[in-house]
């Protein structure tokens, strides 16, 4: 398989942390550590309230500024929701959509991402849809069905087309914040099965060409290891992503 195809994305997911100034202050200081660091690109996922100045502090740099989540329809009576027109509005290229934390504590379901991605697309965004299998599917050994199908249903209806606009961060949810990472080869293994479900949806070529992150306590100890295996072109970072030193060693380490 050639990974040459795939260009490295490296994604800091804020969460819920950063005031706007606070937001300022970090995308400016990371885009100055990254600047020069070409081969890959640098996407920081910030909360709403912070897009203004992230979007701001980002101007005139490779880091480029995403939303944490986007609601499906395109206006209308959704209180505290947020809609594609309006992130984009505001200078928005990304969104994640179906973070195991919205899964787990906010009641998404693989057919809610799936509207939420497809209305994102529509509208021009490009998606990090996250997939995942829990800790107990994992033990039972059945993480390669768990992922094979959400990549399947989050993906159902959304065009070959769209897929450019896609990437998929696999996010084992038992890695998620806990320090404790998927083994590179468990990430390549899972990822490699993300990418043969591609290939029997879309085609080996659209397979082929698909990013697909590791996110789970990625760091700058452990981002190269996983970053040199084949089925991984680069990560989606939570709290590395809130150091801007930590953050830039890991887009160092996804330069080769
Ligand atoms: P983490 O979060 O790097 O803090 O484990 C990753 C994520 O949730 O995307």
């Amino acid at each position: 398989m050639d990974k040459s195809k795939r260009k490295v994305v490296i994604a800091g997911n804020w969460k819920m942390n950063m005031t706007p100034s606070e937001a300022k202050a970090a995308v400016a200081e990371t885009a100055a550590l990254t600047d020069s660091m070409t081969g890959c690109d640098v996407v920081l996922c910030v909360p709403f309230v912070d897009i203004a100045a992230a979007v701001e502090a980002a101007k005139g740099t490779n880091v480029k500024i995403g939303a944490q989540n986007v609601h499906f329809e395109a206006k209308g009576a959704f209180t505290g929701e947020i809609s594609a027109s309006m992130l984009l509005e505001c200078g928005v290229e990304y969104v994640i959509i179906g973070h195991s934390e919205r899964r787990q504590y906010f009641g998404e379901t693989d057919e809610t991402v799936n509207l939420r991605t497809k209305a994102a697309l529509a509208a021009g965004l490009k998606v990090i849809l996250c997939l995942g299998e829990i800790k107990e599917e994992r033990l039972a050994g059945i993480t390669d069905e768990v992922v094979a199908m959400q990549t399947k249903l989050d993906l159902a209806g959304i065009s070959a087309d769209d897929m450019k606009n896609v990437i998929i961060a696999y996010e084992p949810v038992w890695a998620i914040g806990t320090g404790l990472t998927a083994t590179p080869d468990q990430a390549d293994e899972t990822c490699g099965v993300i990418r043969a479900t591609l290939a029997k949806l879309y085609g080996a070529d659209l397979a082929d060409a698909t990013v697909i992150q590791y996110g789970g306590s990625m760091n700058d100890g452990n981002a190269a290891e996983l970053l040199s295996k084949v089925n991984v072109d680069g990560g989606l970072i939570g709290g590395a992503s809130l150091v801007p030193a930590k953050f830039a060693k890991i887009v160092e380490a996804a330069q080769a």
